[in-house]
């Protein structure tokens, strides 16, 4: 690991040099996408994207693309001091951290949009989530020009939109996906954890536990997805901080839905925890 410092840079012209550069030199480019608010579940990325490659890339950009207009946009955790910190002795070569104007010149009118698959679940919580999403992320390819770029299981549909848009686009890279880390007892690490209050963060275990359950159920031989789906429900509903957005069974690859499970499939919820809202999945596998 190179316990240098990571060169900060603001400016997608700088970035574009440094990778023609590096390119020049045979280097292999890792990009880790972020927003910021690093936890242990960023880091993980950042070390997995270390072992893939010589050179790391870590983007810290809150996209303003992706937020609906309630959304948190304004009140979304940024604090780039201790998010450098956090990335010392990581190995990260390169922290990129632009402006909105940077990202999306004035006058833009140019979208990356993946049909079907970012329509359910989240997609049809928060529209426009998944077209902000993809749009980014396809900019971010495009400036840093990573060989790699690696993304969290924890948001397990916009792996899968995203892999896609780098199959349908064409982009010359690997997309690597990082299991999800979880806090001690079990909540997915997330950036808005921080939102939660003491009372609210002790409900949220139940995202995880309900997780668990189904996966039980499983193991006993309950393929209905109703019924699996309803037992991640009554778990859920037994906290009163908690409000249900969805819980779905779909095909792992492709997010059809699945009444059945007799293929992988992943089981996705959203949950809002006295108003923060978290998300979490889990794969299932019939055996
Ligand atoms: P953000 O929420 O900051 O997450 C950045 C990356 O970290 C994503 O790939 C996400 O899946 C991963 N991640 C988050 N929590 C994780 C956990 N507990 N364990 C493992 N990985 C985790 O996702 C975004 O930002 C944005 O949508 C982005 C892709 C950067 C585009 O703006």
């Amino acid at each position: 690991m190179s316990p240098t410092e990571p060169h900060i840079i603001t400016e997608v012209r700088e970035l574009r040099g440094w990778a023609e550069q590096m390119r020049a030199e045979g280097r292999r480019i890792a990009l880790v996408p972020t927003m910021g608010a690093l936890h242990e579940g960023h880091l993980s990325l950042v070390r997995l994207a270390h072992a893939r490659a010589d050179r790391v890339v870590v983007s810290i950009f809150v996209n303003p693309t992706q937020f609906g207009p309630n959304e948190d946009l304004k009140h979304y955790p940024r604090d780039l001091a201790s998010d450098l910190s956090r990335l010392r002795g990581n190995g990260v070569d390169v922290v990129f951290t632009p402006s909105v104007r940077e990202m999306y010149p004035e006058g833009g009118a140019t979208w990356v949009e993946v049909e079907r698959l970012g329509e359910g679940m989240c997609g049809r919580h928060r529209p426009g989530h998944f077209r902000g999403v993809t749009t980014i992320v396809a900019r971010l390819f495009n400036v840093a020009r990573p060989h790699v770029a690696v993304f969290g299981e924890k948001d397990y549909q916009q792996l899968v939109v995203i892999r896609r848009m780098a199959r349908d686009l064409l982009f010359d890279l690997e997309i690597v996906a990082g299991p999800t880390v979880r806090e001690p007892d079990g909540l997915a690490m997330s950036s808005r954890n921080a939102y939660l209050t003491p009372e609210a963060r002790q409900q949220a275990r139940a995202l995880n536990a309900a997780l668990h359950e189904v996966r039980e159920l499983v193991r006993s031989g309950e393929l209905d997805s109703k019924r699996l789906v309803a037992a991640a429900r009554n778990r859920i509903e037994k906290e009163p901080l908690a409000e249900i957005d969805y819980i779905e069974i779909r095909d792992a690859g492709s997010l059809e839905p699945l009444s059945r499970l007799d293929r992988r499939a992943v089981l996705g919820l959203a949950v809002r925890v006295a108003a923060t809202r978290l998300i979490d999945n889990t794969i299932l596998e019939a055996v």
